[in-house]
């Protein structure tokens, strides 16, 4: 027992060196200036293998443990780990679609989306409603109320890059209709409207830990909800639909609620761990990410003051350029965690193609705002959906916005180079 303790205290400091001597040092021209990168020390990586030496690599104590710190710094009753945030997305919409009866209908979204937001609405059934964004990126409440008609059920929306909407005003619409609101706050994770984060007003809000976002898990996402019932709901569907929920003591006889033999299907007895009471998925992640995660929820006040810090010095200095580019706006009520930095063209006589390739010559990673007009995208031409109000500034954006990162791994020096870079660029064209 004591040689094994010993040679994992070993593994342990041995990684730790590694990551004392991995080299954090920025080269000009040469070290990638990237869009996000994941975040993670020897304490992650202890953490990890520390799970791989637990020998047990199912969704278990670690789990749990992740969902109740999650819940707890977002200060939400309940939390559901799952594999990705375009999970998260489908299983909110599913779990809502289960709980509150409704299974067709409209859903108000916006048009500049990620496939991961858009998708489950067509999957499972309903109707995109899609309307315009405006200069924050966001869906707005005047748009949500020109699009309600008696066929609409629910609002499905993105707080995009971590810039949050006007969610207190979209919430009161969304009462006075019977509406229900999901909160795709993949790439929100810190930000806050109003005091509160978002991902706490919705019915049900999702997460992604994707290595750009708030946290990484490597791969995987989360659903939050205040409602224990919803909860239960998204948790089975993640589960294959198995109806026993029991997280901890699943290697026990009886299971963590002790009653895992008193179930009966049609007078047979059965074990509850195989009674299926939704017709489910399995997006469960990995022990292991949960232990990631944990780490990763210590270090994510840390994360998110570096972010700030860095959109705030990239808007001082990028107003250099005024004349030529601009940043979203931001309402007055909110405290974004931005994602990335977006980056919107107002110089008719700029190519965005143009200058992201010089940007990215220089090492400069740039991406555009993921699907911009998912109309225009080929898998989404025939889809069946409604339009309200023209998409003039998604389309705009489509065509004129791209973003950089603003990541907690971009140093001060990496944000003169790109502004070095900026100005280069402007000062050639001049
Ligand atoms: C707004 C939004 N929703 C959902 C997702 C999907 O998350 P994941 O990559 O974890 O599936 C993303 C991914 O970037 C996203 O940006």
């Amino acid at each position: 027992m004591d040689e094994i303790k010993r040679n994992k205290e070993k593994i342990f400091q041995l990684i730790e060196e590694i990551y004392k001597y991995k080299s954090l040092h920025f080269i000009p021209g040469e070290t990638p200036v990237t869009t996000g990168i994941a975040l993670v020390d020897h304490r992650e990586i202890n953490a990890v293998i520390q799970s791989l030496l637990d020998g047990w690599l199912g969704l278990s104590v670690k789990g749990k443990e992740f969902e109740q710190k999650f819940s707890a710094y977002l200060n939400t009753s309940c939390t559901v780990f799952v594999n990705s945030g375009s999970s998260a997305n489908l299983l909110s919409l599913e779990g809502i679609k289960k709980y509150t009866g409704i299974s067709s209908g409209e859903i108000i979204t916006p048009a500049l989306t990620f496939p991961a937001t858009f998708n489950p609405i067509v999957q499972l059934g309903f109707t995109p409603a899609l309307v315009d964004v405006d200069k924050t990126l966001n869906i707005i409440p005047e748009n949500i109320i020109s699009a309600i008609n008696d066929k609409t059920k629910g609002i499905f929306l993105t707080h995009m890059m971590g810039n949050p909407v006007r969610i207190d005003e979209i919430c009161e619409i969304a009462n006075k209709h019977n509406l229900f609101i999901i909160e795709d706050a993949c790439g929100a994770l810190g930000s806050k409207y109003l005091g509160r984060y978002c991902g706490t007003f919705g019915l049900a809000s999702t997460f992604s830990f994707y290595p750009a976002h708030g946290i990484t898990t490597g791969e995987g996402g989360a659903v939050c909800t205040e409602y224990k019932e919803l909860d239960l709901i998204i948790r089975k569907l993640r589960d294959w639909g198995r109806d026993c929920t029991c997280t901890e003591g699943i290697l026990g006889i009886s299971g963590k609620c002790g009653n895992r033999f008193n179930y009966q299907i049609e007078n047979i007895d059965y074990d509850h761990r195989y009674v299926f009471s939704q017709i489910g998925y399995n997006m469960k992640p990995l022990e292991l990410q949960a232990s990631m995660g944990i780490i990763q929820i210590e270090r994510l006040n840390q994360f998110n003051e570096k972010r700030k810090r860095n959109f705030a010095l990239y808007k001082d200095k990028l107003a250099e350029f005024s004349d030529h580019i601009e940043l979203p706006q931001i309402s007055d009520k909110a405290d974004p965690v931005f994602f990335g930095l977006p980056i919107i063209i107002k110089d008719k006589s700029i190519i965005r193609k143009d200058l992201m390739l010089f940007l990215n010559n220089k090492k400069i990673a740039t991406r555009v705002l993921f699907a911009g007009n998912i109309l225009k995208q080929p898998a989404y031409l025939k889809v069946k959906c409604s339009v309200y109000g023209n998409l003039d500034y998604t389309d705009k954006l489509m065509r004129d916005c791209f973003w950089i990162g603003v990541h907690p791994g971009i140093t001060e020096e990496m944000i003169q180079y790109v502004v070095s870079s900026f100005r280069e660029y402007f000062n050639d064209r001049a």
